[in-house]
């Protein structure tokens, strides 16, 4: 069997209800061999991490001082790699528990010889709550977040009240979140939960905010491409911190 690399268990932050259900997938050996060479250059270690004192240090962790964004279940990774690529006077944080996915992106990555970009391989609530400091981020970008169409399982979606309440916590001041869907009825959800949000978020078009990805450059990601294929709408919501 392959050696593999010091990753932090996901199963060690555990939450009650989770946004995700870990999916299978082979990782190709050489995607497996390579992200044992380069989790140490790429992946956060977050397994000493001591929660009580949090010292993530963006300044130190990435090789220059930059705004930093994070992407929220990155998938296979193709778009934030490319954004990663053409953007290198930002920052950026990758956090996904598909570990296909977050193979794949370290072997590009280390391929491309980034040092721009980084990955966190835990639940990206716990991410933001125990390990990002307040203030910090300068953009949030989350593209096709797990749709849990069932009724019975909507309280499992990523974004709700609470979670908008931490990202206000965690961006900078005039710090962007960047949604895309292609789920109508989330989209709607989301919208509602941000106009609750009114004092403290307000709408923004895709693309306004110059670094903000616009709407036709993002690139298509894998879900996108699917739900495409299925006929579903895809909506982009953007909202600035005030
Ligand atoms: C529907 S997929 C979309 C992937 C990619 N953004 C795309 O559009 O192709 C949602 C991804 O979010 C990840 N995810 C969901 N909740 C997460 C969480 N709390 N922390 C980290 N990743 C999460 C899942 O593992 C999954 O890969």
């Amino acid at each position: 069997m392959t050696e593999q690399a010091d990753l932090t268990p996901v199963a060690r932050h555990p939450r009650t209800i989770r946004s995700f259900v870990k999916r299978g997938g082979r990782i190709p050996p050489g995607a497996q061999k390579a992200l044992n060479a380069a989790w140490e250059h790429y992946g956060l270690a977050l397994d000493s991490y001591d929660v009580n004192t949090p010292v993530l240090n963006f300044d130190k962790l990435f090789a220059k001082v930059n705004p930093v964004i994070l992407e929220i279940g990155f998938g296979m990774g193709h778009s934030l790699l490319a954004m990663a690529k053409a953007n290198p006077d930002m920052n950026y944080l990758g956090v996904e528990v598909h570990e296909p996915g977050i193979a794949r992106i370290i072997k590009s990555a280390a391929e491309l010889g980034l040092t721009n970009l980084k990955i966190a391989r835990v639940d990206a609530v716990w991410l933001l709550q125990k390990v990002v400091l307040p203030q910090s981020l300068f953009g949030v970008q989350i593209f096709f977040p797990d749709p849990w169409h069932k009724k019975r399982h909507e309280k499992r979606r990523l974004i709700n009240a609470e979670f908008i309440t931490l990202l206000n916590s965690r961006l900078v001041k005039k710090g962007w979140v960047h949604i895309a869907t292609d789920w109508v009825p989330y989209a709607e959800q989301v919208q509602q939960l941000f106009e609750e949000a009114a004092e403290t978020f307000q709408a923004i078009l895709p693309g306004l905010q110059g670094l903000l990805p616009d709407k036709g450059e993002r690139l298509l990601t894998k879900f996108e491409r699917r739900g495409l294929r299925l006929g579903h709408e895809v909506r982009d919501l953007c909202y600035q911190k005030l």
